[in-house]
């Protein structure tokens, strides 16, 4: 089966991929690297993951795709914290594609020098490389983790890599890159990194073979898609389902069961279009009820209404098959919840977002208003535990995104989620 998020990303993927893993045999990333930030929390204990498939935390083989470009560095620090915490990381825990391409240092500078340049146009990256080092991919001048075992005939692929930058450097006033430097970086890191380097390929194939079941694990969400996402607010990888297959090696069908992480509202994050962001009380409350600041870049999340309209196209884009509604809980409390049904623009009126960014941003929403709550649902773990309103509230969103509800999650902890249709047994 496959995770991703059906929104702008910090739907709860994290959370509900640990909850899932228990009966995985096999978690594996597809795209993104670590720009993603997943908070898990365990009893006592939280968890920030990046880079490394949520799987691990349950000590579930974790496996790195193909398609997830590598920071080196940050894997290292990710492993060494998460160690500290006390969780045991291994080859035999942690398998990693040797054709993964590298986030270097080289690209987080390019990725800044751009933000840095481009004022109120600016995207809103994380910072973390993670566009200039998929350019670099698909312009066939990356370092790749499989170059790290052989770094001494490195240097016909560094003078196209270095050729590039440096003339992008150029152009922000830079110096170009000290290649002897850059090489001695990559020596030190490569062992590190090469001790988890697998055919992963082979690994996920024979892993299917033998009937075990395989959760791939996306990253951000539908919304920040690069074909179907706001773009050019969007990160630079399909976040969609059909990832899980290119981004690992599997054939066509290897998504299975495509669940869509979804919040029972709306957040974003970074610059570009949001009809139902909330400016007042409301968005305020969301926002401090939810706890919405980022795990990567500790920026403050955009609140707003859920958009059924957006929702219904994520899960058709996506080709989702149930969603996990998450963080219900924030909104107990609320005399009305208002879904956006349908926009305006210039005075017609829309069932989908226009492919244009002005006209993204330039679209009103239209609101169904429902009563809301007042008893709680944090920590429920059954449907008999929630009230009458918030069902309603469920059952409309379903009716609203042509798309039904397999988990409900209700707080942060990984046993409050309630299960309605289990993924794993389509
Ligand atoms: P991800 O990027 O999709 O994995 O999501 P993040 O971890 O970035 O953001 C989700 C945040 O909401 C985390 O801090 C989670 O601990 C928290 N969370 C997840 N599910 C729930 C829920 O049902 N209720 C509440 N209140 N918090 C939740
Ligand atoms: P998870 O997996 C939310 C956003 C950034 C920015 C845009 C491009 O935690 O849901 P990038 O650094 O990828 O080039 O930034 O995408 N973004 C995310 N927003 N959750 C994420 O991941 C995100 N990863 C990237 O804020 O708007
Ligand atoms: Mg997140």
């Amino acid at each position: 089966m496959t995770v991703i998020g059906g929104q702008w990303g910090d739907e709860g993927k994290g959370k509900i991929v640990d909850w899932l893993a228990s009966r995985a045999d096999m978690v594996a990333r597809f795209q993104g690297g670590h720009n993603a930030g997943h908070t898990l929390v365990v009893g006592n204990e939280t968890y920030k993951l990046s880079l490394l498939p949520s799987g691990i935390v349950r000590g579930t083989l974790s496996v790195i795709g193909n398609g997830v470009v590598l920071d080196p560095w940050a894997l290292k620090a990710e492993i060494e914290k998460l160690t500290a915490q006390g969780l045991s990381i291994t080859p035999e825990s942690l398998q990693i594609a040797d054709t993964c391409p590298l986030i270097l240092p080289i690209h987080r500078d390019l990725d800044a020098l751009r933000e840095d340049a481009s004022g109120k146009g600016k995207i809103g990256t994380t910072r973390r490389g993670i566009g200039p080092a998929y350019e670099d991919k698909v312009g066939r001048r990356a370092i790749r983790v499989c170059d790290l075992a052989h770094l001494d005939s490195l240097d016909p692929q560094l003078d196209r890599l270095l050729a590039h930058h440096d003339a992008l450097r150029a152009g922000f006033g830079e110096p170009p890159i000290d290649r002897e430097a850059l090489k001695e970086q990559l020596r030190e890191i490569a062992d590190f990194v090469l001790q988890f380097a697998k055919p992963v390929w082979i690994t996920v194939n024979e892993a299917r073979a033998r009937g075990k079941r395989i959760l791939f694990e996306g990253a951000q969400g539908v919304l920040l898609d690069v074909d179907h996402g706001t773009y050019p607010f969007v990160t630079s990888s399909n976040t969609i389902a059909g990832t899980a297959a290119a981004g690992t090696g599997l054939g066509p069908s290897a998504a299975g069961f495509v669940l869509g992480i979804v919040k029972a509202y709306t957040t974003r994050v970074g610059s570009g279009p949001f009809p139902t962001e909330l400016h007042d009380d409301i968005g305020q409350r969301l926002g401090e009820r939810g706890r919405e600041f980022g795990t990567v870049t500790g920026r403050k999340r955009r609140c707003g209404w859920f958009d059924a309209v957006l929702v219904r196209q994520s899960c058709a884009v996506a080709g989702v098959t149930g969603i996990a509604f998450t963080k219900l809980d924030v909104l107990d409390g609320l005399d009305e919840i208002r879904i956006c049904t349908g926009y305006k623009l210039g005075g017609r009126t829309l069932g989908h977002l226009p492919a244009h960014a002005a006209e993204q941003a330039a679209v009103e929403p239209v609101y169904e208003t429902i009563e809301g709550w007042q008893q709680s649902t944090a920590g429920a773990r059954s449907w008999a535990q929630l009230p009458a309103q918030a069902i309603k509230y469920i059952r409309r969103v379903e009716e609203l995104i042509h798309c039904p509800v397999a988990l409900v999650s209700t707080s942060p902890e990984r046993e409050d989620t309630i299960l309605v249709r289990d993924p794993f047994s389509d």
